[in-house]
């Protein structure tokens, strides 16, 4: 139905409330959307790009008030400081005797490590060690500072939820006084005390939000995944193990949930999709992920963006190795807020037809 021509007097009321800074609701409609229509679109950057970039930037820029860390912006989000629209993901290098000094911050992160052994994360005066597959968190407003004493190069995929902490206006930040928190704990003492698989500290009695563990190592991990190999798992995530809070069995962070998944060999996955985004690492395998259409080649290390409410399947494209996808994920807020939601793809055996290739 299309609307008569405005008059005279509609137009001068509009222009008159406008100048007021009203708009009528009549003017919005269109922001209803029957669905989620993100502007952040699917996108990946392959592992060649990122390693040539990273290695570039050891030479170009030294570590100095900030990381040496490489923010990957959603061509969809006009420049704007994101990979989905509530999170951020990034490549971090640390040389050689190099320390990223102590700060602060509201947004929570986490760290996947991606290449080097030894290094470590301080957080709140304790060493966290790292090794690749490593997954480290630094909590919401906890110090923390890197630090690499070994002979070689250290890279991690960085995930930040610092959109949403903008959207939210509740951005701190902060530096340490000194370069490094001076340490007070063991190191990875929070391993010895929270790593054990249900087994809980009954001493100890704060609950915080975001898990006390600080340290879910790769080893862990690969013997999980390796014990659940001929286990199916999910039509659409297959072997999918969440990263949890070993107090409460829920989301490791407030805002941000981390999972490990396992496609079998030859595994062809269904297409589903849900509210909420998400960015995979590629920690193993070679396979594609066809996201609204578009059809994405991935192999080992590429890093994958998922908008909201995108129909996605994954595939794994060996018949003899299994595939492995980190990722973070926002749905802990959605959850939160009561607005997760998910759908599947009924049409066409739950496959997407390709109409693109990236
Ligand atoms: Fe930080
Ligand atoms: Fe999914």
């Amino acid at each position: 139905m299309t609307r008569p021509a405005a008059t005279a007097a509609e137009t001068d009321f509009h222009e008159r409330m406008h100048a007021a800074h009203m708009y009528g609701l009549w003017e919005l409609a269109s922001q209803m959307t029957r669905h989620p229509e993100p502007k952040a679109i699917p996108y990946m950057w392959k592992a060649s790009v990122l390693d040539a970039m990273v290695l570039e930037a050891g030479e170009a820029v030294p570590v100095g008030e900030e990381r040496r860390a490489l923010q990957l912006f959603n061509p969809g989000l006009d420049g704007r400081w994101a990979t989905t629209n509530t999170m951020i993901a990034a490549v971090q290098l640390l040389l050689p005797g190099e320390v990223a000094r102590a700060h602060r911050h509201t947004p929570t992160a986490i760290r996947f490590i991606m290449e080097g052994k030894g290094a470590y994360t301080a957080v709140d005066g304790e060493r966290v060690y790292m090794a690749p597959g490593d997954l480290i968190l630094t909590p919401s407003w906890a110090w923390h500072d890197h630090g690499n004493e070994t002979e070689k190069p250290v890279v991690w995929m960085d995930g930040l939820d610092v959109p949403l902490v903008q959207a939210l206006n509740a951005m701190f930040f902060q530096f340490y006084t000194e370069p490094q928190v001076p340490l007070s704990k063991p190191n990875n003492a929070s391993v010895r005390l929270h790593g054990h698989v249900s087994l809980t500290p009954t001493w100890v009695k704060e609950r915080p939000l975001s898990s006390p563990l600080l340290l879910y190592s790769w080893e862990k991990t690969w013997q999980s995944l390796g014990e659940l190999r001929d286990v199916a798992g999910d039509d659409y995530d297959g072997v999918a193990l969440e990263y949890t809070h070993p107090q409460t069995g829920r989301a490791l962070l407030p805002t941000m949930g981390c999972w490990v998944q396992m496609l079998r060999p030859g595994a062809r996955l269904k297409a589903h999709r849900h509210t909420g985004s998400a960015v995979y690492y590629v920690v193993q395998g070679t396979g594609e992920t066809i996201i609204d259409g578009a059809r994405f080649a991935w192999e080992r290390g590429d890093i994958i963006t998922l908008p909201s409410w995108a129909l996605h399947e994954h595939t794994n494209l060996s018949t003899q190795d299994a595939a492995i996808l980190f990722s973070i994920q926002d749905r802990p807020v959605l959850e939160a807020l009561g607005l997760y939601r998910e759908e599947e793809l009924t049409e066409n055996g739950g496959h997407q037809a390709v109409t693109s290739t990236f």
